[in-house]
């Protein structure tokens, strides 16, 4: 039935540090915000392993309405979201978790078209030296202190990115989302409606079936007797 499939975003998931790649070890934050309704999110992830993983199994701690993973392992890597218990979801965000050494500090949420981006490519030690950037795997410069800014990001900036310096290697690509700026985002329905508008349908639904199946045994009986 398309009910449980239904996936309307009413929330957002905030993740801190806003970047999509970490070292082993590093510390994530991951929380979700509901507009309006308070609680009842839960977090989840999709992993190259696990599907619809929840946070409080072997992985993550809940805190309040976050979900920490103190230490993140390449096996974290994946996309996370959260899910109310309604399957009303957030909006998305990778993760991608390297046992290697250098990570490319690009920002996970989407960012808004004209604000100022900066890129980082890191080492462990966080030094900052000169750095090779690509997009979609062709160089789009260096950048001798080890970073490179769109001042006014714009839609043509959404790739694939990916960093090297020059003695420790390549960092993993991610995807930079670029959003249209300027006007908000249409308002969304008040939560409190929008569940009524959902157990209405769903009240619709069962009432339909109901019908159908009694119909069908009262033909059945008419014809059997
Ligand atoms: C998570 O995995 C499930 C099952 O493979 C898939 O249906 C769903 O779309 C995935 N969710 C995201 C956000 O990628
Ligand atoms: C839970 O969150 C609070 C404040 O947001 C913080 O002070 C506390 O240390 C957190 N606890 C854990 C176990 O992360
Ligand atoms: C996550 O990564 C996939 C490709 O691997 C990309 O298509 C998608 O837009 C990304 N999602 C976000 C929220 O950046
Ligand atoms: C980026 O590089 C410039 C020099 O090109 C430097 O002034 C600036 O502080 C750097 N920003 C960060 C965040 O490292």
């Amino acid at each position: 039935m398309g009910i449980t499939s239904l996936c309307l975003m009413l929330s957002t998931l905030v993740i801190h540090p806003n970047r999509s790649q970490f070292f082993s070890y590093d510390s994530i934050t991951l929380t979700c915000g509901a507009a309006g309704s308070p609680g009842g999110w839960t977090l989840k992830r999709n992993t190259s392993t696990h599907a619809s993983q929840l946070c409080d199994s072997d992985w993550g701690v809940s805190n309040g309405s976050s979900c920490v993973i103190e230490d993140v392992y390449a096996s974290d890597s994946g996309v996370y979201w959260c899910e109310s218990e309604l399957g009303e979801c957030s909006n998305s965000v990778n993760v991608t978790v390297t046992g290697g050494a250098v990570i490319l500090e690009i920002p996970a949420l989407p960012v808004t078209e004209g604000d100022e981006v900066t890129l980082l490519c890191s080492n462990k030690e966080g030094q900052s030296r000169e750095a090779t950037f690509f997009k979609d795997g062709v160089s789009i410069g260096t950048g001798p202190a080890g970073n490179v800014s769109f001042l006014k990001v714009s839609k043509s900036d959404e790739g694939f990115y990916h960093c090297e310096l020059p003695t420790e290697g390549k960092s993993p690509q991610s995807w930079l989302a670029v959003k249209a700026g300027g006007a908000e985002p249409p308002p969304l329905m008040p939560v409190p409606r929008l569940v009524c508008a959902v157990l209405l349908v769903v009240l619709h639904v069962v009432i339909f079936i109901v019908c159908v199946n009694i119909h069908r045994k009262i033909v059945q009986h008419l014809r059997d007797s």
